[in-house]
This record gives structure tokens, C-alpha cells and sequence, in this order.
């Protein structure tokens, strides 16, 4: 029997990268899973089926974090479907990556609706669905939150925000037996690293690994091994805390400047 049988999660932007294989490792788990995601019909289905192979059942839900109202019908959808929920994982995150001197209102204003604003709403939808469940709420930063990166002001600054979020949630759901933690994973090796780094990919990722004490970039997986801890009753009593996987990148000299790009 797997150590989430019976339960129920929803993590945002699960059809492709880490939001993907946490997915799967809840499956196997013996969770069922819904899996969202906002245009790759493809890439969702796919990793439907793949729950599916695994036995558990998937649910799938199309919605722009950009939209109330699309949020809103994701949650209608899980309330009618399951009725309750035990985890949930904020893990989608989009943003146009530019100086600061460049961006403009409407910039600002979306990466906060997708990864701030939203995250509220999803969490005030969980939390009544989580009534007496122990439930879990994760969100996912990185370390652009706290140091800066090329062009990342943007989002950097609503992980900022979502941390401190994660926080507010800790002290306020701690009494209803909900704990919240935050993730933050170093430098993850998916597809949108790859379009972030554009064709200076290599000689960043040499660059990362020759200053991580562990020797290589994140990968999903080493993510998703802690969103299964923290989600597991062993993590109980762990609450409101950011926590790095990145293999120590982050307590090496922070961001060495000759792997900007
Ligand atoms: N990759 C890294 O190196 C790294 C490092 C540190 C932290 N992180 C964080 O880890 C999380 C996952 O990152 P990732 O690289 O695996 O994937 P990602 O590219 O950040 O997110 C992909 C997922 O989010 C969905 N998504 C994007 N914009 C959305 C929107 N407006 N509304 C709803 N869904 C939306 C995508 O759906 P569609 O494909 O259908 O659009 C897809 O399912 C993010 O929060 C990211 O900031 C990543």
C-alpha cells in the first residue's frame, strides 16, 4: 500500500517539467492527482495516461492562473469530483523575463496574478476542503527570490512574495492540523531552463555545477523526493519553512557572476 493512498492532490501546472513528476511520485504513491495545466492539451493528456497506467485516477483542468474565474471553476470541478482535497501544490509559475527599467504595468501584473494573487485564491479554495485531513500546502520558489538573476526582478520578487505567504498561511492554518511549506529549488533541469538560457544553456549549467558542492544541476525529482516528505505524516510538525534543494549552490559564494547570462 503506498504512503498516499486514499489521498487527493492538486498541483498547478502538473502536465510538464517538476509539477509533472511530482505528479507521477504521488501516483505511485497511491494519490489521485489532478492534473492541471493552462495550454499544452498534449503534454497534460499525456501525463494523464500516465497516471492512469499507474492505477490511480487523474482528473484534468484547464485554467489560466491569470483568470478568478478560471481558478474558481477548477476548484467547482474538485468539490463536485472528490469533495475534498489533502494536498495541494502551487507549482505553475510564468513571467516575462526583462530589466526592470523595461517592464512595463501589465507585466508586473500578470506574474503577480499567476504567482501571487492566485496562489490565495487556490489556497482559500483548499483549505475548506481540507477540513479535518491534515492537509498540506506547498508553494515553489527559487532562489531568484533572494538573489537576483538576469531579468528574473519580476518573478524574483513575487517568490518573494510567495514565501512570505507561506508563511502567513503556517501561522494562520496551523490550527486547523494544515501545515505550509515553501520549496526552492536551485537550478532545475527542464524545459524552461533551456528557454530561459537560450543558447548559453552549456556554458551555464557548467558554470552552476562547477559551484555546487554536489556536483550537478536539480533535477525534478530531487523536488518532488521533498514535496512527498513534506506532504507525509513524518513532516507533521514542519511548518512555514522555505527549504533549498538546490545541493548547496546557495551557500557556495550565492550567484557567481561568470555564470549569468
Ligand atoms: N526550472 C527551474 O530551473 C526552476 C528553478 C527554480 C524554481 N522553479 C519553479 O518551479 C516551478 C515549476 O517550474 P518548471 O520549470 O517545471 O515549469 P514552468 O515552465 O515554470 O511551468 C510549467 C507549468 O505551468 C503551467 N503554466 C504556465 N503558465 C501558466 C498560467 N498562466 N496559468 C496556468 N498554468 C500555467 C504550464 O502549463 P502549459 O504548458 O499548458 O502552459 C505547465 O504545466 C515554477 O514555479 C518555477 O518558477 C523552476
Amino acid at each position: 500500500m503506498g504512503k498516499f493512498e486514499g489521498k487527493k492532490a492538486l498541483i498547478t501546472g502538473s502536465s510538464r517539467g517538476i509539477g509533472k513528476i511530482t505528479a507521477l511520485k504521488f501516483a505511485e504513491e497511491g494519490a489521485d492527482v489532478l492534473i492541471h495545466y493552462r495550454r499544452d492539451e498534449e503534454a497534460a493528456g499525456q501525463t494523464v495516461e500516465e497516471i492512469r497506467k499507474l492505477g490511480r485516477q487523474a482528473l484534468l483542468f484547464k485554467a489560466d492562473l491569470d483568470s478568478p474565474e478560471e481558478i474558481d471553476a477548477m476548484f467547482d470541478y474538485v468539490q463536485n469530483e472528490w469533495g475534498v482535497l489533502d494536498i495541494f501544490i502551487a507549482n505553475a509559475a510564468a513571467t516575462a523575463f526583462k530589466d526592470l527599467m523595461d517592464i512595463k504595468a501589465h507585466h508586473l501584473n500578470k506574474t503577480y496574478q499567476v504567482v501571487v494573487n492566485s496562489t490565495v485564491q487556490m489556497v482559500q479554495r483548499s483549505v475548506p476542503l481540507m477540513e479535518g485531513r491534515e492537509g498540506r500546502i506547498l508553494t515553489v520558489s527559487s532562489m531568484g527570490s533572494e538573489f537576483t538573476l538576469p531579468r528574473y526582478a519580476n518573478i524574483g520578487s513575487a517568490k518573494a512574495a510567495m514565501e512570505s505567504l507561506t508563511r502567513y498561511f503556517a501561522t494562520e492554518l496551523g490550527p486547523k492540523g494544515i501545515t505550509a511549506n515553501c520549496l526552492s529549488p536551485g537550478v532545475v533541469e527542464t524545459d524552461s531552463l533551456t528557454f530561459y538560457a537560450g543558447d548559453r544553456f552549456e556554458a551555464f549549467r557548467d558554470g552552476v555545477v562547477s559551484k555546487t558542492p554536489l556536483g550537478r544541476l536539480t533535477q525534478p525529482e530531487d523536488v518532488s523526493n521533498l514535496a512527498l516528505f513534506l506532504s507525509s505524516s513524518e513532516a507533521s510538525f514542519i511548518t512555514g519553512q522555505v527549504i533549498r534543494i538546490d545541493g548547496g549552490l546557495t551557500i557556495n559564494n550565492h550567484y557567481p557572476p561568470e555564470v549569468a547570462f
